[in-house]
């Protein structure tokens, strides 16, 4: 889930028509895509069910009249409301004591024009006494949580999921820990508005004018002014690109980010080649659980992650941002079917399910190589180069085969290079996967977010980068991700 390979980069479609206006397989003649409707219809049901709020029904998520897309100022407050104790609630599963709101603001798009924007705030139960930087003594360490991929229309919004996507991956590990959690949505998800796939600098600006638009909210006064941004994947990317753009624009009060696994289209070539560090832990061996496997776990399978759907969501980016990209043009008949049905929701859950076991090869002609560097240079135009607004600990694994720690570390020696002031560290886990590199990374995270809430700068990243491996106590350790909220 939630990730961006980095091999998959290439794409672009668009859409020539309002998508649901076409009759689907209206060109076969027979059903001969049968299976991947069903599978579509069943992914859709499990989606639906891990949903709190339905957008097109909703009032919340449309455009209030006072939003203007020529006068409104990024970070001004459209909406706040708040979920927890309100009816809405049932729908929703998080932790008790945790507060939650959603609100929406004003953000950026790729052009610098005005857009809404959409996002919830998660609340600890109570603020942590670590807090020294600033000016903000005894208030809840402010922390902008930027998602991975969740998918490119606007059903795909975590503040619309039952567990705001992320659950225990994330944002209940935040919060639990002390945090004020404001995750953004991105204009475009949740919000009435073009989302653009994988675009570092709109979301960067989602991620800033979110913790500015909190500011002005009523709960303003419980929060730090200072922030930091943690994220994954596409998340990890906009983490990275906050950085930049708290150096070029700065918001104020910036204290650092956490790129996790960032899926980062990085400008640095470099020739790095990673050895898995020695895992071996020194135990004695121990006897292995004796019980046989049950035959089920009652859960619903989720299907190994092919990472096909990526290219689905670059190939719908490109054809957004370039109209004379029509994205069938890239497609096999197969490939068709399923663009149509991913066009119509369900988001990354859908695109795993009617995308399992399936190879680029029978989905998309080779064209579609043509149009994605040019894609991936719009939508990352830095690739990771520009000066850096605060300290950035970098987080991945080399287990991941989604997001290549190669990249990373390309992208922070690169970054060093060409600006003699960053403050980068680099803390490289073995055998996580790309998800499970979230849970095993929390400690460096939290750690890096309470020394920089501390100001605490002997533990924070010296200028410079540098890497670690981090070496986990046993060599037994667990690796499968197999729950699902
Ligand atoms: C969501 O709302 C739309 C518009 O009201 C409706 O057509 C659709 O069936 C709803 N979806 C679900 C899953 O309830
Ligand atoms: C927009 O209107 C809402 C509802 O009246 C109000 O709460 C909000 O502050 C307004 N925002 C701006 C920027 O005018
Ligand atoms: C952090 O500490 C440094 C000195 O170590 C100081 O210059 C800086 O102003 C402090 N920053 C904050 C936000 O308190
Ligand atoms: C905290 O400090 C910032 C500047 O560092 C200032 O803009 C802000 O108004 C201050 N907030 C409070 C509540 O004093
Ligand atoms: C990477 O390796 C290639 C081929 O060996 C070489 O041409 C290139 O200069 C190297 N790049 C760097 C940044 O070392
Ligand atoms: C890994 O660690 C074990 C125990 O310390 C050691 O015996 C072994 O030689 C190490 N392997 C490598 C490849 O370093
Ligand atoms: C598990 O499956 C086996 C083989 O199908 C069957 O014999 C056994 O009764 C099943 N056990 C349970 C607890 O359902
Ligand atoms: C838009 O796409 C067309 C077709 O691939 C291409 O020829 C053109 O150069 C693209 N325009 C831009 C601005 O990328
Ligand atoms: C991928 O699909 C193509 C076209 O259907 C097929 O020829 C090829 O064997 C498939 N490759 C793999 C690795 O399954």
């Amino acid at each position: 889930m939630r990730l961006i390979p980095a091999i998959i980069i290439a794409l672009s479609a668009a859409l020539f028509a309002p998508t649901d206006a076409i009759p689907l397989l209206s060109r076969q003649t027979q059903d001969a895509f049968k299976s991947v409707r069903d599978t579509y219809a069943f992914a859709l049901n499990v989606f639906n069910a891990r949903t709190a709020v339905n957008v097109s029904a909703s009032a919340f998520y449309r455009t209030p009249a006072n939003f203007s897309s020529t006068t409104s100022k990024p970070g001004d407050l459209l909406k706040f409301e708040q979920i927890s104790r309100s009816p809405l609630d049932a729908q929703y599963a998080y932790p008790p004591s945790l507060t939650l709101y959603r609100f929406m603001y004003v953000s950026l798009d790729i052009n610098k024009a005005p857009v809404p924007a959409t996002g919830f705030v998660l609340l600890p139960y109570y603020a942590s006494s670590k807090v020294s930087a600033g000016n903000s003594t005894t208030k809840i360490r402010s922390v902008v949580w930027t998602h991975g991929t969740a998918g490119v229309t606007r059903d795909c919004a975590p503040s619309l999921r039952r567990s705001l996507y992320y659950d225990f991956q994330g944002v209940f590990e935040l919060a639990n820990s002390g945090f004020a959690v404001i995750g953004p949505d991105y204009a475009g998800l949740g919000s009435d508005t073009q989302f653009d796939y994988e675009a570092g600098v709109p979301h960067a600006d989602d991620a800033s004018y979110s913790a500015v638009a909190i500011r002005k909210s009523p709960i303003a006064k419980l929060l730090t002014y200072e922030w930091a941004a943690v994220g994954h994947s596409e998340g990890g990317m906009v983490a990275w690109y906050v950085n930049e753009a708290e150096a070029e624009r700065p918001v104020g009060g910036f204290l650092g980010s956490v790129p996790i696994a960032p899926s980062l289209f990085t400008a640095v070539p470099d020739n790095i080649t990673f050895t898995q560090p020695n895992a071996t832990d020194g135990l004695p061996a121990i006897v292995q659980g004796s019980d046989p496997a049950p035959n089920a776990t009652g859960q619903i399978p989720i299907p190994v992650d092919s990472g096909i759907y990526y290219t689905f969501f670059s190939l719908q980016s490109a054809a957004k941002l370039n109209a004379s990209i029509n994205p069938e043009t890239y497609l096999t008949e197969k490939g068709k079917v399923m663009h149509r049905l991913l066009n119509q929701g369900g988001c990354v859950l859908a695109g795993t399910f009617i995308t399992a076991g399936g190879n680029t090869s029978e989905l998309f002609l080779d064209e579609i190589n043509d149009i994605t560097a040019v894609w991936s240079q719009r939508v990352q135009p830095s690739g990771g180069t520009r000066k850096l607004g605060g300290p950035m600990l970098i987080v991945s694994s080399v287990g991941d085969v989604l997001v290549g720690v190669d990249g990373s570390a390309a992208a922070g020696r690169g970054n060093a290079r060409a600006n003699p002031g960053s403050r980068i560290a680099h803390h490289i886990f073995p055998d996580l996967s790309h998800d499970g590199i979230m849970y095993g990374g929390k400690i460096s995270y939290i750690e890096f977010l309470e020394n920089a809430f501390a100001n605490n700068t002997a533990l924070l990243p010296k200028v410079g980068y540098e890497e670690t491996f981090v070496k986990p106590v046993t060599a037994t350790f667990g690796t499968q991700l197999n729950f699902a909220l």
